[in-house]
């Protein structure tokens, strides 16, 4: 809805962020970002811009979702770049400090992610889903948005996210898109900055070896078994493969650690 070129402006306070929210007439959409926006973020303003009369976009490294010794402190943030990038496009960037989001932290009262937030991702990051969907229901409310725009590269997120809002029956609207990949196929990430050349190369093998997998074999043994075949021969090597419903995250079939 939002085609033509906005003012946008940085919003730094929950205050501010109420006032520039209540003066906005028709439909909002928020977009949840953690900064160090690149062209996957940007599939998702177009996005909400094509579905709501406002956009605003936060940029807020949230501390509740990183486990002790992950990435916290390196975590990529460079809120320049992010406001040149989105410029015109959002009518706010909201940017908190640490301290205004949480003035107490750790917050004493939190959100769970159940028993959908302790699998895949989940079992190895203890209390990351956790974090986010804490940090997701204190934006919604703060954007009071229509709807949100998330991407679907985080699968198990957006899975968890649309249990959040429909078990807590928040006022909002899901939207998904599509992965964005760059020209190899890999997988735009913000954390794609951490990647080596043999990094890389790793992560597209694993990408193409999935696809090639669930195109050639529709059926969960044979898919294990391209899977399997690939690990012995070292071409790839994973933490989980499970199959899975998308929206309830239930398991049709379950392995860990590379076996299947
Ligand atoms: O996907 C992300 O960038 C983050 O997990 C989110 C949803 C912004 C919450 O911090």
């Amino acid at each position: 809805m939002t085609q033509h070129p906005v003012t946008t402006r940085l919003l730094t306070t929950k205050a501010e962020l109420r006032e520039a929210r209540a003066a906005m007439e028709g439909t909002v959409a928020a977009v949840l970002t953690m900064g160090s926006l690149h062209a996957g973020h940007l599939a998702l303003v177009r996005r909400a811009r094509e579905l709501a009369d406002h956009v605003i976009l936060t940029d807020f490294v949230n501390p509740l979702q990183f486990g002790p010794g992950e990435d916290y402190e390196a975590y990529p943030r460079d809120l320049e770049a992010d406001l040149a990038l989105v410029d015109s496009l959002v009518d706010v960037v909201f940017a908190p400090s640490t301290a205004e989001m949480y003035p107490v932290l750790p917050p004493t009262v939190s959100v769970s992610a159940g028993r959908a937030g302790r699998i895949l991702e989940g079992a190895a990051r203890p209390g990351h889903f956790d974090g986010v969907v804490t940090v997701v229901a204190k934006l919604l409310r703060l954007t009071d948005a229509h709807l949100s725009v998330f991407g679907r590269k985080d699968a198990q997120q957006l899975a968890i996210i649309q249990r959040l809002v429909a078990d807590l029956d928040l006022p909002v609207r899901i939207e998904a898109v599509e992965i964005q990949r760059e020209r190899s196929g890999l997988a735009r990430s913000s954390r794609n900055a951490y990647l080596t050349a043999a990094g890389r190369e790793q992560a597209l093998a694993l990408s193409r070896t999935v696809a090639a997998a669930r195109d050639a074999a529709p059926s969960l043994p044979a898919l294990r078994q391209v899977l399997s075949t690939a690990v012995e021969r070292g071409e790839i090597d994973w933490d989980y493969a499970l199959a899975l419903d998308p929206t309830t995250l239930e398991e049709a079939g379950a392995d860990h650690q590379g076996r299947c």
